[in-house]
């Protein structure tokens, strides 16, 4: 079977935890230290904060911006439940957006019609690894002086204008989960210029310690441990190559996919998209829906996966914020949409086999 994600780590990850274990500094050491001045500047921020998942960094980062109970947080129906669950975790109130059909990214024009006295925060998400309209929506919470949080779990790496994700916002949260452009095991991460932001996410994630076994606040154990670090430190050397294959393999789909009726996913000029995932549309035009062709791939052992079947508008934990909400363009993606393996393990042979089986499904 050819797996829709996996990790790629070898023999550096291996001999990287072995050091940690052999050091005996398993939680926080000089790992995560290094990874943290790394990582952040690999990203053009002055901060970073490594934590133990992406969930985590979006909580700790709207904790840190004082929001809560009375503030609204605007965020795309079409993503991973997180994005929202985050916003909630802090008592405050999501509201869902369209996104748009082509980019599958935050609808500007629904972003506008739904600011509100109440909002304090957009998040926007680098959805599948590939920029929203990030410049765009900086001017647009600017002009109101809100807050921009860049959810970049799945673009670690890519850029818009030249600059990478995660240094537009006021902060920016990344994921290290093993199926991401590159992991720590699990792990997350934020990224932000702003000292006094970077400061309080620190003081969270430690149980709220301003300093040891002092707490002037309630906070959590978030904290990302050196065995994480140690594997994100080599899997960042890697990352710009796992990138890079990530995108010849799309474009590769992008010239060999010939099957009536399915869309390839659109890129953004002036952005460098890092394809988390290759996300096709499977359309009526084409003669089988969608969970007929992943049926058929499966059945030629190919794994597909569907991101994301339901909208977060539509999930039933969150039906007491959704009540008004319509975001027809997520419902229809919801139904069309099938990803593709892209991650760095796929080879030559199994792309040309991929191409083979879709052009010839019937
Ligand atoms: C868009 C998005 N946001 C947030 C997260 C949460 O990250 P984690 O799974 O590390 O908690 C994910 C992870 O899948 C994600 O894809």
């Amino acid at each position: 079977m050819i797996p829709i994600g996996t990790p790629l780590t070898d023999e550096q990850e291996i001999a990287a935890v072995s050091e940690v274990l052999r050091s005996g500094m398993l939680a926080q050491g000089p790992g995560v230290e290094m990874f943290e001045k790394e990582f952040s500047s690999y990203c053009g921020t002055r901060h970073g904060i490594a934590m133990n998942n992406g969930t985590a960094a979006l909580h700790a980062t709207l904790l840190a911006l004082g929001i809560g109970p009375g503030d609204e947080v605007i965020l795309p129906a079409f993503t991973f439940f997180a994005t929202a669950s985050s916003v909630c975790m802090c008592g405050a109130k999501p509201v869902f957006v369209d996104v748009d059909r082509e980019t599958f990214n935050l609808s500007i024009d629904a972003l506008q019609n739904a600011l509100s006295a109440g909002t304090r925060a957009v998040i926007g998400v680098h959805l599948f690894g590939q920029p929203f309209e990030v410049n765009t929506v900086k001017e647009i919470c600017g002009e109101r002086g809100i807050h921009l949080v860049e959810d970049a779990a799945q673009a670690h790496g890519a850029t818009c204008h030249g600059r990478k994700v995660g240094s537009f916002g006021t902060a920016g949260c990344f994921s290290f989960y093993p199926t991401k452009n590159m992991t720590t095991g699990e792990g997350g991460f934020v990224t932000t210029d702003d000292d006094q932001v970077s400061q309080k996410i620190r003081q969270i994630i430690n149980h709220g310690q301003s300093e040891k076994y002092l707490h002037t606040m309630l906070g959590f154990n978030y904290r990302m441990t050196d065995i994480g670090a140690s594997i994100g430190l080599a899997q960042l050397r890697k990352l710009d190559s796992f990138n890079a294959r990530r995108r010849e393999t799309a474009q590769y789909y992008n010239s060999n996919l010939r099957y009536p009726g399915l869309i390839p996913p659109r890129t953004v000029p002036g952005s460098v998209h890092v394809y988390h995932q290759y996300v096709v549309r499977v359309t009526e035009e084409c003669r089988l829906n969608r969970d007929q062709v992943a049926m058929k791939l499966k059945d030629k052992g190919i794994g597909t996966a569907v991101h994301y079947p339901i909208p977060l508008h539509r999930q039933p934990v969150f039906s007491k914020y959704a009540r008004q909400t319509h975001c027809p363009v997520s419902e229809a993606l919801a139904k069309e949409v099938l990803s593709l393996p892209v991650h760095p393990r796929v080879t030559d042979a199994d792309r040309e086999y991929i191409c083979s089986c879709i052009n010839e499904v019937t």
